[in-house]
């Protein structure tokens, strides 16, 4: 079990993912429950890399978002799918790269200091979509191609199914 988050900031993207997979597939050794992954992925990836608001919008209805676990100031409660970026995402099962969220139609605003925001789709063993991972930055531009393949690969966690509890 790892025992702290790492501070990743001053790391190559590559190593700072490394880094929290690690400590992420460490601290859920033996869990099979995905919302104490999303819990821990959103501290790792918060903390670690001190953004402005890490977390996951689960699937509750056919074509509606709920909060899930995150960290950062309050997010809204629910978006429906098709709605913001984190709808767009659920709509249309891709990652969205938004480097300028003023720029972006129907960006919904939780903390008005986001400039900049990454949200992947998250599926489970049957393909099926079970949440979005949103994390928005305070500065425009902050995520790229390097961070979609990253987190795109941490959110496999989620499609290995039942293990052991
Ligand atoms: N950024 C999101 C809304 C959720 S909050 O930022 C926490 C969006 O437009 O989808």
């Amino acid at each position: 079990m790892a025992e702290s988050t790492p501070d990743v900031r001053n790391l190559a993207k590559p190593i700072a993912y490394d880094e929290l997979g690690s400590a992420f597939r460490a601290c859920l050794e033996g869990i099979t429950d995905p919302i104490a992954a999303m819990a821990t992925a959103s501290a790792l990836l918060h903390h670690g890399f001190g953004h402005l608001w890490t977390g996951f919008y689960r699937v509750v209805a056919p074509n509606l978002l709920r909060v899930g676990p995150y960290q950062g100031t309050l997010g809204c409660l629910e978006i429906p799918f098709g709605k913001g970026v984190c709808g767009a995402a659920a709509e249309q099962r891709r990652t969205m790269v938004v480097a300028d969220v003023h720029a972006f139609p129907g960006h919904i605003t939780c903390d008005a200091r986001s400039r900049s925001e990454i949200v992947v789709p998250v599926f489970d063993i049957s393909g099926a979509l079970i949440a979005v991972l949103d994390i928005d930055a305070d500065r425009p531009n902050a995520f790229d191609n390097e961070d979609r393949e990253h987190l795109e690969r941490l959110m496999t966690w989620f499609t290995r199914g039942p293990l052991r509890e």
